[in-house]
């Protein structure tokens, strides 16, 4: 394999100054997790406290085996939402290691408004849930919830993405194998008592933990009968008589060492095999990738250079190198493990789109895991490129990428513009994962061509209707508005607090944080479909 071989000039203006913009936005980065982790309302830390319950962070550190790595999923979701302080959604979610296993664990975070569930925390569990099945991870949750928030409660009920798919998906998960665990640690109320319920083995924790249909002050209401929690749905009565639970746990810690041994008692992992081989490190620093990467995303750069600090020993085998060059494609190695990477070098054009729709179908046919390192404006347009069929091979790219069963990783590191994210694995094309560095953006298309376009649209407009062209001050109307709306929607902050990608990344950490991703990916059969395509349009 050849060695990359680096053009980047350290000691360069632009270099350090590129360096310094990134970062920037990696301190700003660090700050926003901070905040995410440890913003909580003295009121409900002491309550939290009183009541003899460890913290999510602690009940995590009592989980997890010590020094393996956690690879935590959405931490922005829903940031600067609602009342800007329902950080990660409401909980905290990762990938991480129990009793030698991967695992995934969602844990309510029940100092945020009682652990409720907001629309954004329903749609972090689903996306949980997804990771579990796609990646055939046991799903542990830890539950500490007030169940549905419910001045929100229409947005989070019925529909088929909200709440009650929770519960659907815990039964398919069920039927698949996928273990799932549940600690009660808290309240399970009226749906939520499905969670537990759902699982193949619900652990209860004595004092705190309560599983009911309708809480005290709702029996109260409708029944006049006087229970307290503990009478209505604690531990004692669901391991002893009601039989809704399988495990009686005197605190947290001691509910999850019992969550420990369930992890140890599962069958053995067949792990999917894909090439491998020794891992060395690049030879070049990951932290160069904040130097190399330009202040502004209109300014074109190197895909290999970035590949040269991915990669193990920077070694990378291109295919086509000389057709289609807006498009990198080759076979590296990260950590050890084989992937055929997929790199933009600009605008997608026909040669590109048909070597990016050949290179997939040969890595899924060889079982090579696909990464997808996204910074695309979409694919060329104009009449020679229509002329050319551009949109008869953009098709190849997006039917290959859309059908291939082998694991898709992707990191949109730049631009995610218009077609260009399908072609190159958006969310919409079922990666496995998908994280945003903290300077990308994303969108149909960026605040300027949108202006321009809806400029153009209503200039066209009232020419047939006989009526002048807009004035200055008719353009600037139509065009601020929705240039701020890009600019605002287009950020990679935005982008994470809908759950559009898992997670917003340190550029320097994506080596790390890739083959994290792959390692979990390969807990399940290496693909998710057999290997076969859609009829190509010829
Ligand atoms: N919807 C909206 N807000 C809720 C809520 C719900 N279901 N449950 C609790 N909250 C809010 C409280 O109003 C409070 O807000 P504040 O901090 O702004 O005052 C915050 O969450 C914490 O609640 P609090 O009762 O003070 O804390 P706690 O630790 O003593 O108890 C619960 C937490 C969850 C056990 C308790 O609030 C409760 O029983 N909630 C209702 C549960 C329920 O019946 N849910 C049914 C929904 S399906």
């Amino acid at each position: 394999m050849d060695v990359l071989e680096t053009r980047i000039d350290t000691r360069s203006a632009e270099y350090q100054a590129n360096r310094a913009a990134m970062l920037a936005l990696v301190a700003d980065l660090r700050a926003e997790l901070e905040r995410a982790h440890t913003d909580r309302s003295p009121k409900a830390q002491a309550r939290h406290k009183e009541q003899g319950k460890l913290t999510v962070e602690e009940r995590l550190e009592a989980l997890l085996d010590p020094d393996a790595p956690f690879l935590e999923v959405a931490p922005l979701a829903a940031k600067d939402m609602y009342d800007g302080r329902v950080h990660g959604a409401g909980s905290l979610a990762g990938i991480g290691r129990v009793s030698g296993r991967e695992v995934l664990v969602l844990a309510n975070d029940a100092r945020i408004k009682g652990g409720t569930i907001y629309p954004l925390g329903v749609k972090k569990t689903l996306r949980c849930q997804a990771i579990a099945l796609e990646n055939r991870l046991p799903m542990l949750n830890l539950v500490d919830s007030g169940g549905a928030f419910l001045p929100l409660q229409s947005e989070l009920f019925p529909d088929l993405d909200d709440g009650g798919r929770v519960f659907y998906n815990q039964a398919q998960l069920s039927k698949l194998g996928v273990p799932q665990i549940t600690c009660v640690m808290g309240l399970c109320t009226a749906g939520a008592a499905y969670m537990p319920a759902m699982s193949d083995h619900a652990i209860h924790v004595a004092g705190t933990g309560a599983i009911f249909l309708g809480g005290p002050p709702l029996v109260r209401a409708a029944t006049g009968e006087e229970v307290t929690a503990e009478e209505l749905g604690g531990a004692r009565l669901h391991c002893a008589e009601s039989g809704v639970s399988d495990y009686y746990a005197e605190d947290d810690a001691h509910a999850l060492a019992i969550a420990r041994d369930l992890v140890a008692l599962l069958p053995p992992v067949e792990r999917a095999r894909i090439p491998t081989r020794p891992p060395a490190p690049p030879l070049y620093p990951a932290d160069e990738i904040y130097g190399l990467v330009p202040r502004a995303l209109s300014t074109p750069y190197d895909v290999r250079e970035l590949l040269a600090r991915l990669l193990d020993g920077s070694q990378f085998h291109e295919f086509k190198r000389d057709y289609g060059p807006t498009l990198v494609c080759g076979w590296g190695y990260l950590h050890g493990m084989q992937v055929g990477l997929l790199g933009n070098n600009g605008v997608l054009f026909s040669e590109s789109s048909l070597k990016a729709a050949q290179f997939i179908q040969l890595c899924d046919r060889d079982g090579v895991p696909l990464v997808f390192l996204q910074n695309i404006n979409g694919y060329i347009i104009g009449r020679e490129y229509e002329r050319g069929g551009i949109t008869k091979d953009g098709h190849k790219m997006v039917n290959a990428v859309a059908t291939a069963g082998v694991p898709k990783l992707t990191v949109i590191v730049g631009a995610s513009f218009g077609a260009g994210n399908y072609g190159m694995c958006g969310r919409a094309y079922s990666p496995r994962f998908l994280w945003m560095w903290p300077n990308a953006r994303i969108g149909v298309m960026g605040p300027d061509q949108a202006a321009s376009v809806l400029v153009s649209v209503k200039n066209e407009q009232q020419a047939r209707e006989g009526l002048p062209p807009m004035t200055p001050e008719e353009v600037a109307a139509i065009q601020e508005p929705i240039q701020e709306a890009a600019r605002r929607e287009g950020s990679a902050y935005h982008s994470t607090a809908n759950l559009w990608d898992d997670g917003i990344l340190d550029p320097a950490r994506t080596r790390d944080v890739l083959a994290l991703g792959l390692s979990a990916a390969l807990n399940a059969p290496l693909r998710s479909a057999p290997w076969g395509y859609g009829v190509f349009r010829m």
